[in-house]
């Protein structure tokens, strides 16, 4: 072949390949150089507790109420996608702890704040918009996030959702998510626990033949100062990104992408066994039960503040030990410096462990401290959860 060939059937070969490669790669970003601090991890207890207690939540209104004004929710890792045509685009949180789709309203309240620090949807500017207007709202400990619901063509890496309905916000709870750099939170469980009744995008997704596979997989990188946050990728698995093989275990409950854990093992005692865990990208922590959390910080030398975090000396985090979940006959180990964080108070820096406790909460969270140490898939077609270490570049 001549080298004009070459490229016309390079070309050709590029055009086709991508005609029928249905994945969306949606790179991840990081807030640079982001230390979290007190309330960041007040915050995230509290959408944790919104999620995972909707009771509790309720009743604790009143005394997280008079902290509200240090509530921030500063999640790490945020992407990019668009509603409308033209189309309007909102950094977003993709959660698989939770099932809707929102974003703010160019008609959210003037003196909302987390509305007005961020990109609004402003259907009137969108020639795809159709109106729903049903009012949803979903109960924080900080106030409610209120809205209603609207109906357009969602994107993400050009890959159009036609038809998808999600929540106009017209009020966000408290200041909870000001400072936030994402302006909304795209969910990812399952239909069942989407408030309004509402088809994830996931779900549409797939009903619209617009994956090659009905999975969804994270690699988030810890390299903590970095922008580059990983990447998500819809319909696909990049196994450039792992080493070893996937291990797989059921969904358990397909409410949230919930799973059985075998054991929880460190220096040779089991603190838990045959527990039922959610992988959960919408947090940085892992959550217990407290009788197994108290068990953890005897075992790890770690102090509880009275507020359900725990902290090391930091001068000590050469002698602290690995720590070993069994996952469907498979290893899953953290290092001190996988489960140790740092949280900047008062000028200073201080050792927390990133396990932590929901009064009431039986389920264990494994969020971004274990999803970040291993590529997880979500695959939705078998109804199971895959992980493998992620690969050190
Ligand atoms: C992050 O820290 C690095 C090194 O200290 C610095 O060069 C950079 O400007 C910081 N970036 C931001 C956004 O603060
Ligand atoms: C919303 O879009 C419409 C149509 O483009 C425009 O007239 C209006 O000013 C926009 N509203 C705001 C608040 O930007
Ligand atoms: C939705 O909420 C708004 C603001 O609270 C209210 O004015 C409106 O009547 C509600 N609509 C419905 C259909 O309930």
């Amino acid at each position: 072949m001549n080298k004009l060939s070459i490229v016309v059937t390079v070309l050709l070969a590029c055009l086709v390949s991508h005609s029928w490669a249905k994945i969306a790669r949606v790179p991840l970003r990081a807030q640079a150089n982001f230390t979290k601090t007190h309330d960041n991890i007040k915050a995230e207890k509290s959408i944790l507790a919104s999620k995972y207690l909707v009771e509790a939540s309720t009743s604790t209104t009143a005394t997280v109420g008079k902290e509200v004004l240090h509530n921030y929710y500063n999640m790490e890792y945020y992407g990019l996608m668009s509603i409308g045509n033209p189309r309007q685009y909102f950094n977003i949180l993709f959660d698989t702890g939770s099932s809707n789709l929102w974003v703010p309203s160019v008609n959210c309240l003037s003196t909302n704040l987390a509305c007005q620090n961020h990109n609004k949807y402003n259907s009137s500017a969108s020639s795809t918009y159709v109106a729903n207007g049903q009012n949803v709202s979903i109960q924080y400990g900080t106030g409610s996030m209120a809205g209603y619901l609207s109906t357009d063509t969602v994107r993400v890496d050009n890959i159009p959702i036609e038809s998808q309905t999600f929540l106009e916000a017209v009020s966000e709870p408290g200041t909870t998510f000001v400072d936030a750099p994402f302006a909304g939170i795209w969910g990812l469980a399952f239909e069942s626990i989407s408030q309004g009744g509402v088809t994830p995008p996931l779900d549409n997704m797939i009903s619209q033949g617009l994956l090659d596979e009905p999975v969804i997989s994270f690699y988030l990188k810890r390299n903590g100062k970095a922008v580059q946050g990983g990447e998500l990728i819809f319909g696909g698995i990049d196994s450039t990104f792992y080493t070893g093989s996937l291990t797989y275990v059921p969904v358990s409950v397909a409410d949230y992408w919930q799973f059985e854990v075998t054991a929880l093992k460190t220096q040779g005692v089991a603190i838990a066994k045959n527990f039922q865990a959610i992988a959960d990208t919408g947090t940085s922590l892992i959550v217990m039960p407290q009788a197994d959390y108290k068990a953890m910080n005897t075992l790890i030398g770690a102090t509880d503040n009275g507020n359900g975090e725990a902290f090391v000396d930091c001068d000590k985090l050469s002698s602290l030990k690995n720590v070993n979940f069994i996952i469907g006959g498979t290893i899953f180990t953290l290092k001190p410096s996988d489960y140790i964080s740092e949280i900047s108070g008062n000028g200073e820096t201080y050792c927390m462990s990133i396990f932590s406790y929901l009064e009431g909460l039986s389920l264990w969270i494994l969020g971004d401290a274990f999803i970040g140490k291993f590529y997880t898939v979500f695959d939705k077609g078998n109804l199971q959860v895959g992980f493998a270490p992620v690969a050190t570049s």
